[in-house]
């Protein structure tokens, strides 16, 4: 269990206007803002205007090794070579190293900053544009999301110095400005507008974030100006992955016909999964088969908001909180997916609940 306290924003180097700010300000050069939620799944971002994301893996190649020209995510750090997304799991060689293990987060946040803006690169081939100098320095603001406040140091010393080369030329990031959010802030900017249009009067709100680790509840007041957030509540390891193994361990159960399903397998028929009059519809494929595994999923799901204390002490605290008629906001792309949709809303039962739109980016769109 993770605590995040105090006010949000809370990290703010030099003194930044939220971008939810609507207040006149003088004229002045704006600096380009990057957004960055670096998830131990999927790294999301925005900067001017472009949102994007990939699948938060890296794979690390040693000096002298030949790195392809032109691919987006393919860039080199002094002598090493670096691949991330898609471009890290179609290239062979090197290390693989992903999000998921313990203390990415902030160990390659540099690479996860690099990796947003070399998988979007046309920022970059704006500002290579314009620069004649050997190396294109840019100047940026950044704000992060999903990292905790607690570790600003370590923060600092990652984004101090960001050198890297891509397409051929060299590139030098200097962040001048930095705040972080608590994960989720977008979806909480999200549900203020949403209670706003509904012209409720709710003081208080909730956002449930679940992601591909891990499964987080964090409670807003709704005041004036931005939603303030207190006591984050994150269960490790509660997230889409858990969802999958879950579901995993019950389509073995018994007589599989021979088949051996293969976890990837399983993610794809988890996220493309359906619910149909109540029924739950999970298509794995298998070769030139395929098996419906639809009632697994079920009891899957049912096993990960039972086994695991965390999520089951999470979901009653959530039920509580609807007695008491407070809003719930479910964000994060776990919700994307309808089985996990559909089992977590019938479970809270509430017209209280309700799901953001876009919930797979609306934590980083919802910002601005
Ligand atoms: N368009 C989509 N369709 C189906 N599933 C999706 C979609 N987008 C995201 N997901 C699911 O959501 C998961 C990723 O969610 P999200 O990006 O919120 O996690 P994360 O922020 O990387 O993880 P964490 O918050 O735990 O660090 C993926 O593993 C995938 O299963
Ligand atoms: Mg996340």
């Amino acid at each position: 269990m993770s605590q995040l306290n105090g006010t949000i924003p809370q990290e703010t180097v030099k003194t930044v206007t939220p971008a939810i700010d609507k207040t006149k300000k003088p004229k002045v050069t704006k600096l380009p803002e990057l957004f960055l939620d670096g998830g131990s799944g999927r790294t999301k971002s925005y900067l001017e205007k472009i949102s994007g994301s990939y699948q938060s893996v890296v794979r690390i190649f040693p000096k002298g090794h030949e790195l392809p020209v032109g691919f987006l995510g393919v860039f080199k750090v002094g002598e090493n070579g670096y691949a991330v997304g898609d471009s890290a799991l179609s290239l062979a060689g090197g290390k693989l190293e992903e999000g998921y293990a313990n203390d990415n987060k902030i160990k390659l946040l540099p690479i996860w900053i690099i990796g947003a803006l070399t998988t979007h690169p046309n920022f970059l081939f704006k500002q290579a544009k314009k620069s004649k100098a050997e190396v294109v320095e840019i100047e940026l603001k950044l704000s992060l999301l999903s990292l905790s406040s607690h570790r600003k140091k370590e923060i600092e010393k990652a984004i101090s110095d960001i050198n890297f080369e891509f397409d051929e030329r060299k590139f030098k990031v200097k962040v001048s400005d930095y705040t972080i959010y608590p994960e989720g802030y977008g979806a909480a900017c999200a549900a203020k507008q949403f209670i706003k249009a509904a012209k409720g009067k709710d003081v208080k709100f909730h956002v449930l974030d679940l992601g591909s680790g891990t499964f987080t509840h964090t409670p807003y007041s709704n005041l004036n100006g931005v939603p303030r957030a207190s006591n984050q509540n994150s269960v490790s390891g509660a997230g889409v992955m858990s969802i999958c193994e879950f579901f995993a361990k019950e389509s073995a159960k018994g007589d599989t016909g021979g088949n051996i399903y293969h976890f990837s397998r399983l993610k794809e028929a988890l996220e493309s999964s359906r619910v149909i009059n109540g029924e739950y519809l999970a298509e794995i494929i298998l070769g030139d088969s395929s098996r419906e595994l639809g009632d697994r999923l079920r009891s899957g799901l049912e096993s990960w908001s039972r086994e695991i204390i965390g999520v089951r002490e999470l979901l009653r605290d959530v039920k509580q909180l609807l007695r008491k008629n407070e809003r719930i906001f479910l964000t994060g792309g776990g919700f994307k997916v309808e089985a996990i949709r559909h089992f977590v809303t019938e479970y809270l039962n509430s017209e209280l609940v309700t799901v953001l739109d876009n919930p797979e980016d609306v934590n980083i769109t919802g910002i601005r």
